[in-house]
C-alpha cells in the first residue's frame, strides 16, 4: 500500500507507537491525524509536530467515537487509513477483591471495543475510498497470556481473532485490513514493569514503527517486528516454554506483593 498522500487517524498519538507512527506519517507526506484523552499531551505533541491534527477523545466512549467520525470526516472527507493503536495494559492482581467490576474491564473498553466501534463506525466511509486501511495493534502478548496482566491478554487475543475475520470479511472491498503484533518496546505503557520484566529486549519504537511502514509497504497484512516474530514461531512450536517464562514472572510479582 502507498504511504504517501493519505490522510490518516491514529488512536492514541501522543506517545510511544501512536507519536511514532504520526511522525514518520507526516515525513512521508500524509495528513495525519491523532487522538487521546489528555488535552496538555495533545498540545504538547501539537508543538513537537506542528503538522499534526489533533482531537480529543476517548476509545472507550461510544459517543466520544461517533462525535469523532462527524468532526473528522466533516474536517478531513480524504479519510482514507485508521490505525488502531490507543491502548492500555495493566497489573491485575485476581485475588484483590477492592477492584470493582467496571475498573476490571476497563481495558476490554480501551483495547477490544474500541477498535471494534472505531471499524464499525468508520467503515461506511473508508469503503467509499479507492484505497483504504485499517491497521490494528495487538501484541506479542496475542499469542500467549501473561498472567500477570489477564485482562490486556485477553483484549490483545481478542482483537487479534476479530482482526483476521475482518480481513476476510473485507476481502472483496479497497480496505485493507493490517495486524500490527508488536513485541515489548520502550514506551510508557511498560513503565509499570521496571524491575520486573527484563527491558533489555525491548524494541525502540522508532525502529518498530520503522519495520511496521515498509510491512504496510509491501501488503504484509500481518507484522511482526523484533521478538513478535520468534515469539510467533515459539507460540506455533512449543507454546509451553513462554507460557511458562511469563508465569514465572508473574508469581514472582504476585508474591512481592503479598509478602
Ligand atoms: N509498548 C509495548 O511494549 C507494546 C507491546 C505490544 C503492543 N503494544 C500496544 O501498542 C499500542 C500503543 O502502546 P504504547 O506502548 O505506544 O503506549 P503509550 O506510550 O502508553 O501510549 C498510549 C497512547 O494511547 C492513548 N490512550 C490511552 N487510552 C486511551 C483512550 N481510552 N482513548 C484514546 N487514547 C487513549 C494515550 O494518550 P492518553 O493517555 O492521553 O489518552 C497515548 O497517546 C497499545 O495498543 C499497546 O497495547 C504496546
Amino acid at each position: 500500500m502507498e504511504l504517501t498522500n493519505n490522510t490518516i487517524l491514529i488512536t492514541g498519538g501522543t506517545s510511544g507507537f501512536g507519536y511514532e507512527f504520526a511522525s514518520r506519517l507526516i515525513d512521508m507526506g500524509n495528513t495525519v491525524i491523532i487522538t487521546g484523552r489528555d488535552q496538555a499531551k495533545l498540545d504538547l505533541t501539537k508543538k513537537k509536530l506542528p503538522l499534526v491534527h489533533t482531537f480529543q477523545s476517548d476509545v472507550s466512549d461510544p459517543i466520544a467515537i461517533k462525535q469523532l467520525y462527524a468532526d473528522v470526516t466533516t474536517q478531513f472527507p480524504s479519510l482514507n487509513i485508521i490505525i488502531n493503536n490507543a491502548g492500555e495494559m495493566r497489573k491485575i492482581n485476581l485475588q484483590d477483591e477492592s477492584i470493582d467490576l467496571d475498573n476490571i474491564v476497563r481495558e476490554i473498553g480501551i483495547n477490544l471495543s474500541g477498535p471494534i466501534r472505531m471499524v464499525q463506525t468508520f467503515l461506511p466511509h473508508l469503503k467509499t475510498k479507492s484505497s483504504a486501511a485499517i491497521i490494528n495493534v495487538t501484541s506479542g502478548l496475542s499469542l500467549t497470556p501473561f498472567p500477570i496482566a489477564p485482562v490486556y491478554g485477553a483484549t490483545k487475543a481478542g482483537l487479534r481473532s476479530y482482526t483476521k475475520s475482518l480481513r476476510v470479511q473485507l476481502k472483496n472491498t479497497n480496505v485493507k485490513v493490517f495486524e500490527l503484533v508488536a513485541p515489548g518496546a520502550n514506551t510508557p505503557l511498560n513503565d509499570q514493569f521496571a524491575g520486573e520484566v527484563d527491558s533489555k529486549s525491548f524494541m525502540e519504537p522508532d525502529k518498530l514503527i520503522d519495520v511496521a511502514i515498509k510491512g504496510i509497504m509491501k501488503d504484509k497484512f500481518e507484522i511482526y517486528p523484533g521478538l513478535a516474530r520468534i515469539m510467533y514461531i515459539l507460540s506455533r512450536l512449543a507454546p509451553g516454554i513462554i507460557f511458562g517464562q511469563l508465569s514465572k514472572i508473574t508469581e514472582k510479582s504476585l508474591a512481592q506483593t503479598n509478602s
